[in-house]
């Protein structure tokens, strides 16, 4: 029935599963009828989205684990900022945020993909979602380097592209260039493509649309509306680059629709804690070695002042790799080669809090992402609390150099940088509305040292491949140790693969 009900499209098909990454089947207590095992004793070092989902898995089958966590609360890089939140950081930075009830920011992952598995998490921790607007027509770009005076709409700058780029290959086509290369009927409907695409008209040139905008917007009858003029040439579209930001939306891991839990994206390393049960988890809890024994584990924390010891069959270290490669361990030195080569990197955003959410009520911006080539590189609208009294807009999102740049500053003098490079967005009102800020930076922060990480050649060159197996009794299980690094589903996809194969060896 299944099958048919595929093929009439009401059910998924084998195909249609088959696209999803591989089927992933969490252990059961049933797993070990007849089988003469039984679900073993598990450690697991860290707890980001990777050790609470070994944790949760594991969990399912019985298993005795313990999550150690080196801060005071789970989560790891899934961290969402609200008012009273205190964070220290290690160059002596220390922040109370001042966010008003009901508003945060989500300083580390922010938005989630319809395809990846975090959203299937969600669904089973009964974690409500809603939209995350990753693109919007109604944001702007604004290159300033590259000699913009003034920021543009989205929808403008993608009207003059599409537009000149329309003309000039309808025009090539048109001269014969495509002979040798597509046939005259396929050249005819690459001309009539390239008019609607390009709004080109029948004289194939380029000379503005309605796709750009209005300067008064269409009304009643007798407001036709007024379209936006003041079109540039073909030179200055090129020019100040704004295209490049224009392949952003086709991404696989980018392309809306794209969701966040609503209140924050810590809902769920919160269902999953609670699923888990807090006791099994000792935050405050940093591990300080780790060695392989004839039949188990033995892991050493500092917790409280006091070092203690725990023992275990088996450990999963899911903790970040740079930070592992400085704790001491018995786990070989190919190991220990591989670990040394992830490279941290860093990132850092700013929420800043305002008094009205003038981006709304006066420049018609409803959530989505302004790109500059500025420092501040990124600036989010909101996708909640839509025509409440209050919005965080994240003033930067930067990574690399930029992110060095701001963590180098006071908090205040963050706020002060974003605020200025904003102004020339958005005019005054970016700095006459501000209440409060917020900055957080990874490579500061302590017990993560990092936003994300580079591979040199992917998780599967042969360097990390000591990380992709047991050594001994320990397993290694994070974001980077998969194919969506920097992507929460990279850290589920991780730990479910960890979970499965020492489950199999426990049943085998
Ligand atoms: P971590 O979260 O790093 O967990 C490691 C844990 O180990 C931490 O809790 C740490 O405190 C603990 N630890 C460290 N040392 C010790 C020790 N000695 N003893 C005990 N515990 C220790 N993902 C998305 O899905 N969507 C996004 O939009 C997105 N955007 C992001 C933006 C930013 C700025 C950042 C930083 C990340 C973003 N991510 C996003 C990625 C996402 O945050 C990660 O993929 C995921 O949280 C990684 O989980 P993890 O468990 O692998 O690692
Ligand atoms: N995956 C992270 C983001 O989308 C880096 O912002």
């Amino acid at each position: 029935m299944l099958a048919t009900m595929g093929a009439m499209g009401l059910a998924p098909t084998a195909a249609q599963a088959a696209e999803r990454e591989p089927v992933f089947r969490a252990p059961r207590t049933g797993d070990f009828t007849l089988k003469g095992r039984a679900a073993a004793k598990v450690v697991i070092v860290g707890g980001g989205i990777a050790g609470l989902a070994s944790a949760y898995e594991l969990g399912k089958a019985g298993y005795d684990c313990t999550v150690l966590e080196a801060r005071d609360r789970t989560g790891g890089r899934n961290f969402t900022v609200r008012g009273a939140d205190s964070t220290s950081d290690t160059c002596g930075n220390r922040q109370t945020a001042r966010f008003s009830d009901g508003q945060y920011m989500n300083a580390g992952p922010a938005r989630i993909p319809q395809w990846m598995i975090t959203l299937d998490y969600c669904r089973e921790l009964g974690v409500p979602i809603e939209v995350f607007t990753n693109s919007n027509a109604s944001a702007y770009l604004y290159n300033e380097k590259s000699g913009m005076t003034a920021p543009v709409r989205y929808r403008t700058a993608k009207a003059d592209m599409y537009g000149y780029v329309s003309e000039l290959l309808a025009k090539a086509t048109d001269k014969g260039a495509l002979d040798g290369a597509i046939t005259a009927d396929d050249q005819e409907q690459l001309l009539e493509f390239l008019k609607s695409f390009g709004d080109i008209g029948d004289t194939l040139t380029y000379t503005g649309s309605e796709h750009r905008g209005f300067t008064v917007d269409p009304g009643a009858a007798g407001t036709p509306g007024v379209e936006l003029g003041a079109v540039p040439t073909v030179s200055q579209v090129l020019s100040t680059g704004v295209g490049r930001y224009f392949s952003f939306e086709f991404g696989y891991d980018q392309a809306m629709l794209m969701f966040q839990p609503i209140g924050g994206m810590d809902r769920i390393p919160a269902a999953l804690t609670k699923a888990i049960g807090s006791h099994r988890i000792r935050t405050g809890a940093v591990v300080s070695g780790i060695t392989d024994t004839a039949h188990g584990v033995a892991v050493t924390y500092q917790q409280g002042g006091r070092t203690r010891a725990i023992e275990a069959d088996y450990c999963i270290a899911a903790l970040p790799p740079h930070i592992l490669a400085k704790t001491p361990h018995n786990l070989g030195s190919a190991v220990q080669t591989a670990l040394e080569a992830v490279t941290p990197v860093s990132s850092g955003k700013i929420g800043l809090e305002y008094r009205s959410r003038w981006w709304e009520e006066q420049q018609q911006i409803y959530g989505g992402i302004t790109e500059t080539d500025m420092d501040l590189s990124h600036i989010w609208y909101p996708s909640y609390g839509f025509h409440g009294q209050r919005g965080v807009i994240i003033g930067y999102y930067n990574t690399g150099t930029n992110a060095d740049t701001y963590a180098a500053l006071s908090p205040a003098d963050r706020e002060k940088r974003s605020v200025a490079q904003g102004v020339k967005i958005h005019g005054d009102v970016y700095r006459t509305e501000l209440a409060t800020s917020f900055s957080h930076h990874w490579r500061q922060t302590p017990h993560l040292l990092g936003a994300w990480h580079s591979l040199k050649g992917g998780p599967d060159a042969a360097t990390y491949a000591p990380l992709n197996r047991a050594a001994g009794h320990v397993y290694f299980a994070g974001d980077y140790l998969s194919y969506a690094d920097a992507w929460q589903h990279g850290a589920f996809s991780s730990a479910r693969k960890v979970v499965t194969t020492l489950h199999e060896r426990v049943l085998a």
